[in-house]
């Protein structure tokens, strides 16, 4: 019985390792944003900026046609603003909070993503004389969507 127990607890010895150079590559990548923006677009920039702030690494790439590239990354068209980005494999579309994001990447629902559709003032990247009221949408790749946080 003790054999068997040391026998056991020596597994687990020899596979750690192996379970920490699965386990990290994977939580790094998962705080990767690629983000996919028009070259002069200022509020893209700002939304990078709290990104970066708040410990994403950010990948940001111009692009020129972004319905196109929302469409690629299965984000529906009327859910649309003015970025796209794909973080953990999931789609992130607008000025999506990053707190938003840590929450989606730690629940891990079945959905493409989340949106913010429009440019609501007040929404992180979108900073002015006012705060609206705006909601972070859940979305699955037909269209349908959920409320995943009210702001
Ligand atoms: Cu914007
Ligand atoms: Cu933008």
């Amino acid at each position: 019985m003790v054999r068997f127990s040391g026998a056991l607890f020596l597994g687990w010895l020899l596979l750690l390792p192996a379970v920490q150079a699965y386990a990290q590559p994977r939580a790094a990548a998962q705080d990767t944003a690629v983000v996919f923006k028009s070259k002069s677009c200022g509020c893209c920039n700002d939304w990078v900026r709290h990104l970066r702030s708040n410990g994403f690494r950010v990948d940001a790439r111009d692009v020129e046609d972004i319905p196109g590239q929302r469409a690629k990354l299965g984000v529906p068209q009327e859910l649309g603003s003015c970025h796209t980005a794909i973080v953990g494999g999931y789609a992130i579309e607008g000025h999506v909070p990053a707190a938003d994001i840590r929450r989606l990447l730690k629940e891990r629902p079945r959905a493409r993503g989340l949106a913010v559709p429009g440019m609501p003032l007040g929404s992180p990247g979108m900073e002015g004389p006012r705060k609206d009221p705006y909601e972070t949408l859940l979305f699955q790749p037909d269209g349908r969507y959920v409320v995943f946080e009210r702001h």
